[in-house]
């Protein structure tokens, strides 16, 4: 069964959060990410064409996993499950969020920030949680602070990190990996730079095994 623990993991070193507002394109951008060595995307459900353009991916790039983010309304998870999504993602945590990911028997990734939402999370279950926004060198500081009290919890930095911040977190043993739009820039997708989006994701991938090698 594929767990949100087991998808962050196969998500390492980076998380490519998309934002695709041409179908035309969606295959192009997860191919160019596969090619990279990712191999997990979330689409974002911020355009009109996002459902479609993950039931595209999910037919036509069978090697990745594929969720659905930005989720903030209930409905979002029946729309994300018709259109293939694998997991999903949410910028917050509510119970009524939980209890719809639970309905739909969909892996989830809530978002927190601070501990009385890490705290209410894990009241229903969840261990795997996307930190939100991440804040440079503080939110460094914050989550080597969760080490300690959140045992066995961890964390998707995203909302802030870039290729210059990247392996700072994940030098972190409580981060599994860490999500941004940086690996796919808006103009690469517009300009259809696949090789230049293949480029960089192989480039944190390269970054990630070096920052292995060392430890
Ligand atoms: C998200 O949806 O997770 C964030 O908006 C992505 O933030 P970034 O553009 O800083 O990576």
């Amino acid at each position: 069964m594929l767990t949100m623990e087991k998808i962050l993991r196969r998500a390492y070193p980076v998380l490519p959060v998309l934002v695709i507002d041409d179908v035309e394109r969606a295959v192009g951008l997860a191919q160019a990410l596969c090619a990279g060595g990712l191999n997990v995307i979330e689409v974002t459900l911020r355009t009109p064409q996002a459902l479609e353009a993950l039931q595209v991916i999910r037919q036509e790039v069978p090697d990745l996993i594929v969720g659905a983010g930005t989720i903030i309304r209930e409905e979002q998870f029946t729309q994300a499950v018709e259109a293939g999504a694998q997991f999903a993602v949410s910028p917050g945590f509510t119970e009524r969020l939980a209890q719809a990911a639970t309905e739909m028997q969909l892996p989830y990734l809530p978002g927190v920030m601070t501990p009385p939402a890490v705290l209410a999370a894990v009241e229903h279950g969840y261990r795997s949680f996307k930190l939100f926004p991440a804040n440079g060198e503080a939110s460094v500081r914050m989550l080597n602070s969760f080490k300690g009290p959140f045992t066995g919890i961890s964390f998707c930095p995203t909302g802030g990190v870039t290729r210059d911040n990247l392996l700072s977190y994940l030098s972190l043993p409580n981060v599994a990996c860490c999500g941004g739009t940086w690996i796919a820039p808006a103009s690469l997708v517009q300009a259809q730079a696949w090789d230049q989006i293949t480029q960089l994701a192989r480039e944190a991938c390269a970054m990630a095994r070096h920052l292995e090698s060392l430890t």
